[in-house]
C-alpha cells in the first residue's frame, strides 16, 4: 500500500527503513501510484558518485505539467490553483483555478512555440512575483524548453552573466515591478543586460506597472496580445525522465555562479512527495510560501510541489513591511492560510517590531509553520512558535539546498517531535552521513562534522550547466562516494540532526571547532541583541579568535557598551563555554546581506581581519552601504 502520506512517528520509522533498505522498490511504488506517466521506466535508479552520474526512472516519458495541471481538471477544475495577492492590499486578490491555469499555460506555451522556442532551448525568466512568473515556468515545461529563472532583484550584470552562461535565446520580463511603495524598472535592467547578450533575439514583456518603456523594434513584444491570439490547447511535449527541466543559479564560495541542472521525473516525484508530508497538505487547505520563485524554494514549494498535489498555492507580490509590518499576518487572516513557510531572516525582522502588529490579526487558521534558508536561531524559533504558531502549529525547520531540489532534513509536522534549532530527522529516502576532517564517516550518535549524503535521492541536481567537472569537484571530490553539502552538522544522542552552518564558516579556536550558528544563537539570546554574526580573525596563540558583529535592539542602544560586551560573553560562556568567548565585539546598524537574506561573511571576515584591499564583488548585496559603516568602526 501507499506510503505517500506519513501520519505518525512509527510509520515514519517504518517507511524510512524501507526507503533505505529497498530504495528502488520504495521509489518505484511512490512513482507508480501518484503520478501520470506516458511511458513506464525501464530502470528505477542507476548511479555512480565517482563519475558522477545519477539517473532516476530511466526510459520513462512524461510531462510535468500534465501532472501539475491536466490530471487535476476532472476533480479540481474549479479549485483555486494559484491565489495571487498583489503588492497593494487594496488591489483585489486573484483566484486562478486549475481550469484557468490549464488555459493560460497552454496559451503561453503556444506563444513560445510560435516565437521559435523548441524543446531543449533555454529561456530566461526575469519577472516579479506575479502569476505570469509561475505560468511562464509551466509553459516552458509544457513544450520541453529549459527555464532559467533569475531573481528579479539581481542587477543587469548578474542577469547578463546568467543569460550568457546558459545561452538563453529568449527573455521573459515585465515593464516593471512593485515592491512596497517603490516601483522598479525591470525592463530597463533587461535592456542594459542585453547589451552584452547578442544571442537573445526575443523578449516578451508582461504589463504590470503600465509605465512608458522602450521597446526595441524586432526584439521586444508585449506578451498579452500574443496570448490573446493563442489557442488554449497545447499538446504536452513528451519528456524523457532525465531531460532537463530547469537551470537555477546558485553562488559558490568562489567563482561565477553555478547553473544547477534539475531533471524532470525525479524532481517531480521528490518535490511532490516532500510537499505532501512536510506541510501535511489536505484538500481545501490554502498554502503560502513567502519565498520568491527566483529561488529554489519558490520553484519546488510554490510551483511544482504544491501543484503536483493539486494544492492552492499563494503568490505574494509584495514585502513584509508594506504597508506596515503586519502585512504577512494580514494575508494569513485574509486568505485563512493553513501552511506558512518563510525564512529566519524575515522572522527576525518581524520579531523586532511591536507585537501589536501580530496580535491585531486572527492567525487561527494556521496548522504548520515552516522555516528555510539558514539555521534558525533559538530566539527566533521561540518567537515564531509562541507568537505565530501559538504553540499549536509545529515549527518545521527544513534543511535543504538548491542542489538537493527538495527538503532533506526536517521534522514532519504532527509526526516528529520538534526541538528548537534542530532540523531533526532525515526525510524518507535520505541517508545523511557525518564525516570527520579526514573523510572518515562518524558512526553512532553524539558526533559532529561535515554533512554528506551517501545515497542518491530523486531530486539531486545532475550537473552544473556546461561544467560537469566543477560539479564533480564541488560536490563529489571532498569525500569519496558521497555528496558533500558544504554544511556542518551534529547528530545528538537521540539521532536528531542540527545544522551548524556552512563549513566554510567553521572557525577553529585553540584547536576547537566552533560553528558560527550556535554562538550567534547564544548572543541573540541577550535581550538587547537583534542579530549577530561571528567571523574568525587570526590570533597569535589560538590560531583564530572570534570577532562578533552585533546589531542592537532599541533598548540596547541606550546601554553602556562595555557592560553589554561582558554580558554577551557571559551568555556565550553559559551556552557553549569560555572557549567561544569573543575577542572583539563591534556594534553595528546592519550586516551585509545577499538579496536572499544571507549574511555575506566573506566581507565581514576580511574587514575584521584588517584586510579591506579586496572585498570582492559587493554589487549583489542588498545593502552595500553598511559595508562602509562597518569598515569605519572596525575595532
Ligand atoms: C543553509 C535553500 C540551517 C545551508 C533551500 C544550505 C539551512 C544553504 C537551512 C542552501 C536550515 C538552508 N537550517 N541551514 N533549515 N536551510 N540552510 O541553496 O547552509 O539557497 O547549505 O537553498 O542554506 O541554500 P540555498
Amino acid at each position: 500500500m501507499s506510503n505517500y502520506h506519513i501520519k505518525h512517528l512509527e510509520e515514519y520509522f517504518k517507511v524510512y527503513r524501507k526507503s533505505v533498505r529497498e530504495p528502488e522498490i520504495f521509489w518505484e511504488e511512490i512513482a507508480e501510484e501518484h503520478f501520470l506517466w506516458r511511458k513506464r521506466w525501464d530502470k528505477v535508479l542507476s548511479w555512480d558518485f565517482k563519475k558522477p552520474e545519477i539517473s532516476w526512472f530511466e526510459g520513462a516519458q512524461l510531462n510535468i505539467t500534465e501532472n501539475c495541471i491536466d490530471r487535476h481538471l476532472v476533480t479540481k477544475g474549479d479549485k483555486t490553483a494559484i491565489l495571487f495577492e498583489p503588492n497593494d492590499p487594496n488591489e483585489k486578490a486573484q483566484h486562478i483555478t486549475y481550469n484557468d491555469l490549464y488555459k493560460k499555460v497552454n496559451q503561453f506555451a503556444n506563444v513560445l512555440k510560435q516565437q521559435g522556442v523548441n524543446k531543449g532551448d533555454r529561456v530566461c525568466i526575469y519577472l516579479p512575483m506575479i502569476p505570469e512568473l509561475a505560468i511562464s515556468l509551466l509553459a516552458c515545461a509544457r513544450i520541453g524548453a529549459i527555464h532559467s529563472v533569475v531573481f528579479a532583484g539581481f542587477s543587469s550584470t548578474a542577469l547578463s552573466t546568467r543569460i550568457n552562461d546558459s545561452d538563453c535565446k529568449m527573455v521573459i520580463t515585465s515593464d516593471g515591478s512593485y515592491r512596497g511603495s517603490k516601483t522598479i524598472d525591470l525592463k530597463g535592467i533587461v535592456d542594459e543586460a542585453l547589451e552584452s547578450c547578442p544571442d537573445v533575439k526575443n523578449v516578451l514583456v508582461a504589463k504590470r506597472i503600465h509605465s512608458e518603456i522602450f521597446m526595441k523594434e524586432g526584439r521586444d513584444q508585449w506578451l498579452q496580445p500574443l496570448l490573446d491570439q493563442a489557442s488554449t490547447e497545447c499538446e504536452p511535449t513528451l519528456m524523457d525522465a532525465e531531460d532537463p527541466l530547469f537551470i537555477l543559479y546558485t553562488s559558490g564560495s568562489t567563482g561565477k555562479p553555478k547553473g544547477m541542472v534539475h531533471t524532470t521525473a525525479g524532481y517531480m516525484v521528490y518535490t511532490a512527495y516532500t510537499f505532501k508530508n512536510m506541510f501535511q497538505y489536505k484538500e481545501n487547505d490554502v498554502y503560502w510560501c513567502t519565498a520568491d520563485i527566483g529561488w529554489i524554494t519558490g520553484h519546488s514549494y510554490i510551483v511544482y510541489g504544491p501543484l503536483a498535489n493539486g494544492a492552492t498555492t499563494v503568490i505574494f507580490e509584495g514585502v513584509p513591511s508594506y504597508p506596515d509590518f503586519g502585512r504577512f499576518w494580514d494575508i494569513i487572516q485574509k486568505h485563512k492560510i493553513n501552511q506558512f513557510y518563510t525564512a529566519p531572516t524575515a522572522i527576525r525582522a518581524l520579531a523586532k517590531e511591536k507585537i501589536e502588529f501580530v496580535e491585531y490579526y486572527d492567525l487561527s487558521s494556521l496548522k504548520v509553520i515552516g522555516s528555510v534558508g539558514e539555521p534558525i536561531n533559538e530566539e527566533a524559533w521561540h518567537w515564531y512558535n509562541d507568537n505565530i504558531g501559538k504553540r499549536n502549529s509545529p515549527v518545521i525547520d527544513t534543511w535543504w539546498q538548491t542542489e538537493t531540489g527538495g527538503i532533506m532534513i526536517s521534522p514532519i509536522p504532527y509526526v516528529t517531535p520538534t526541538i528548537p534549532t534542530y532540523a531533526t530527522l532525515p526525510f524518507i529516502g535520505i541517508q545523511p552521513a557525518i564525516m570527520d576532517d579526514k573523510g572518515k564517516e562518524l558512526n553512532g550518535n553524539q558526533v559532529e562534522g561535515r554533512l554528506c549524503i551517501k545515497f542518491p535521492w530523486p531530486s539531486i541536481a545532475r550537473t552544473i550547466w556546461g561544467d560537469h567537472k566543477r560539479y564533480k569537484e564541488t560536490y563529489f571530490s571532498t569525500f569519496e562516494n558521497n555528496y558533500f553539502t558544504g554544511d556542518g552538522a551534529l547528530r545528538d544522542a537521540t539521532g536528531y540532526y542540527r545544522i551548524t552552518g556552512r563549513v566554510d564558516d567553521v572557525i577553529i579556536v585553540s584547536g576547537h571547532n566552533l560553528g558560527t550558528a550556535p554562538i550567534e544563537d547564544a548572543i541573540n539570546e541577550h535581550p538587547a541583541v537583534a542579530e549577530s554574526a561571528i567571523v574568525g580573525i587570526p590570533h597569535d596563540i589560538k590560531g583564530n579568535a572570534l570577532y562578533g558583529y552585533v546589531i542592537l535592539k532599541e533598548i540596547g542602544n541606550t546601554r553602556d557598551q562595555n557592560n553589554l560586551r561582558k554580558e554577551i560573553n557571559q551568555i556565550i560562556t553559559e551556552h557553549i563555554g569560555p572557549i567561544a568567548k569573543l575577542e572583539k565585539i563591534q556594534f553595528t546598524n546592519g550586516l551585509p546581506k545577499t538579496r536572499s537574506g544571507k549574511i555575506m561573511r566573506r566581507i565581514l571576515r576580511k574587514i575584521a581581519g584588517g584586510d579591506t584591499s579586496n572585498l570582492g564583488d559587493t554589487s549583489t548585496l542588498l545593502n552595500p552601504e553598511v559595508v562602509k559603516e562597518i569598515m569605519a568602526n572596525v575595532l
